[in-house]
């Protein structure tokens, strides 16, 4: 298992985009990708959630795959992080998420959160990526790279 928890943040990303284009490579199945990615970053970091909310109908998101505890079914665009990030097409951090209006809670024990949004090879918006943390203020512009990076696999397959 890839565990990145030592090497300092912005290598570590280098290095899991690495890990991540070797494990996708030949792939051509997005959840299989989506599941493959969550894996890798989970335990890369230790995170308390990863994964993904995909778009399954106009303005609507919907859970998987994931790591973690249970995350909620489903999500409006323009609801919680994910649906703001969704319905805005960026990225959002969020380093307390009590002090985000509308943060959803599905395990208590989350305090901050990073959701990028995943487009496809058309623009087309297909999902977004969740993280959360169990520490306040785990997420910055450092993670924001990071996982856009990486997540440009989905519009570059
Ligand atoms: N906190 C998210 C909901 C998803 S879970 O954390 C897995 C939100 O506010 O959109």
């Amino acid at each position: 298992m890839l565990d990145l928890r030592a090497v300092p943040k912005g290598r570590a990303y280098e290095e899991l985009d690495g890990h991540v284009r070797a494990a996708l490579s030949g792939v051509d199945d997005p959840i299989s990708a989506m599941a493959t990615v969550s894996s890798l970053v989970h335990h890369a970091f230790g995170f308390l959630w990863t994964g993904f909310y995909r778009v399954v109908a106009p303005g609507l998101l919907r859970v998987g795959p994931y790591q973690g505890t249970l995350g909620c079914l489903e999500i409006a665009f323009g609801k919680g992080v994910c649906g703001t990030a969704a319905a805005e097409r960026r990225p959002v951090v969020v380093p307390d998420v009590a002090s985000f209006p509308g943060h959803i809670g599905c395990d208590g024990r989350s305090r901050s959160e990073i959701v990028v949004p995943v487009f496809g090879p058309d623009g087309d918006l297909l999902s977004v990526f969740d993280v959360d943390s169990e520490k306040v203020a785990t997420f910055d512009a450092v993670d924001e790279r990071g996982l856009t990076t990486i997540l440009a696999w989905f519009a570059g397959r």
